[in-house]
């Protein structure tokens, strides 16, 4: 098949890109331009570790396809941290033991800060909402919890 040219901002930085028409934004991100910080679980749109910010949204990458992200503001889990440390809900993860295999971790982090960009003074019921579609098998996500809302009261995400 032809591939296409596609434009974007990807972790700060303008980027042109060759893609198949058929390729997920998940294949583009981990199998060609080798950001693997994404992870790649079910496949399906269920367990959220493919999660990635699509114009402030949170978007599981395997649902969306290369193409669509022509044109748009694209931020995966590489471009969180900065020069001078992780991002604060970077910090709070390890800081309130939300990781413990880490697979999942990502995932939330992006999802977490997709959602807190728009939400500043959470409740933790809306934090349990906002995260329903990442799932993780280690932690009992209290604890994941726990981390955004430290992130929400410090103000930084
Ligand atoms: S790999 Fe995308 S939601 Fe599971
Ligand atoms: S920390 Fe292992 S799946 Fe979440």
């Amino acid at each position: 098949m032809t591939k296409m040219p596609i434009s974007l901002t990807l972790n700060e930085h303008a980027t042109t890109l060759e893609v198949e028409p058929y390729w997920t934004l998940q294949r583009l991100l981990r199998d060609e331009i080798d950001l693997t910080g994404t992870k790649e679980g079910c496949r399906t749109g269920n367990c959220g570790v493919c999660t990635v910010i699509v114009d402030g949204a949170a978007v599981k990458s395997c649902l969306m396809l290369a193409p669509q992200i022509d044109g748009t503001n694209v931020v995966t889990i590489e471009g969180l941290a900065r020069d001078n440390g992780l991002d604060p809900l970077q910090r709070a993860f390890v800081e309130y033991g939300a990781i413990q295999c880490g697979y999942c971790s990502p995932g939330f982090i992006m999802a977490a800060k997709a959602f807190l960009d728009e939400n500043r003074h959470p409740t933790r019921d809306d934090i349990a909402s906002a995260l329903e579609g990442n799932l993780c098998r280690c932690t009992g996500y209290v604890k994941i919890f726990e981390a955004v809302e430290a992130a929400a009261q410090a103000g930084g995400a």
